[in-house]
């Protein structure tokens, strides 16, 4: 019998590896990123109580994609009945200097590798109707704004309106979810983060301090558990309280 598993995009890091390690506690998982040692660290770390399998690819191929993942559902025989995109990329840049090859590897990354995954997973003949429930990591980002912040945003926003869509499009089989962090501890924050004015500044801003990824984890736990069952199409912010502070301290 095909082994069912929960499929995790950007898994190698940060929040995606935290997801991980919770998720590989409960459920089997495939874990996915472009760097083959940096997943063994995330296996490294997983409960060994179920199976973890390894995808080994650059979400920036973007035409090579369902092949890969295609084959790596047949090599293992599994089915996948949830997917969380946690893969991402951000650019920081001035409006001026925004050039049309590096917005589309970064929407490839952000946007387009997850439309990849779920039409593929959608399919009978390869999924057999197993997939129930979606979670993108979105960002603050997608709804509110910031100097060169625009393309990782449109991204972020992009993501969200995939989401509301399906929800709509896959109930009640399907439910569709994003979860919205703040600035949370990872190596895409640490250099920001590093940044002693910067982390001053973030610190005044967050009246709950910056996050931890087990933070976003909790919540995508949540909402991939039957607890959530009457859940789909939302938005769920997790910032401490990041985007309801209006005082300037
Ligand atoms: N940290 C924050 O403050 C924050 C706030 C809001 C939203 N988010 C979102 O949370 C998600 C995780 O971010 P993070 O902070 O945990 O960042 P991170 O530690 O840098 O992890 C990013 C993950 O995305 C994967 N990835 C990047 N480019 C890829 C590509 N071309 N192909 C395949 N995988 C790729 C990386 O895999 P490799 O090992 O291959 O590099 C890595 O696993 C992102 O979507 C980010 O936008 C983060």
């Amino acid at each position: 019998m095909s082994k069912i598993c929960t499929l995790i995009t950007g898994a190698s890091s940060g929040i995606g590896q935290k997801i991980a390690i919770q998720l590989s506690k409960e459920k089997n998982i495939i874990i996915s990123g472009r760097v083959f040692e940096k997943l063994n660290e995330t296996l490294s770390l997983c409960s060994t109580e179920n199976e973890v399998i390894s995808w080994v690819f650059d979400l920036e191929n973007i035409l090579n994609l369902r092949d890969s993942l295609e084959n790596l559902l047949k090599e293992n025989d599994i089915l996948v009945d949830s997917i969380v995109h946690c893969a991402g990329n951000m650019k920081v840049m001035h409006m001026r200097n925004m050039d049309y090859k590096s917005s589309l590897q970064l929407f490839n990354i952000n946007f387009f590798s997850i439309t990849e995954i779920i039409a593929l997973l959608l399919k009978k003949k390869i999924n057999h109707s197993q997939l129930k429930n979606i979670v993108f990591i979105s960002a603050i980002l997608g709804e509110f704004g910031a100097p060169g912040h625009h393309l990782y945003s449109a991204s972020k926003a992009a993501l969200d309106g995939l989401m509301r869509s399906l929800a709509v499009e896959l109930a009640p089989e399907i439910r569709v979810n994003s979860v919205l962090p703040g600035g949370v501890k990872t190596p895409m924050s640490e250099k920001a983060l590093n940044d002693t004015i910067i982390l001053e500044k973030a610190l005044k801003e967050y009246p709950l301090g910056i996050g931890d990824t087990e933070d976003i984890a909790n919540m995508v736990e949540f909402l991939l558990s039957d607890k959530a069952k009457w859940i789909t199409g939302q938005q769920f912010i997790v910032d401490g309280g990041r985007t309801i502070n209006l005082s300037h301290k």
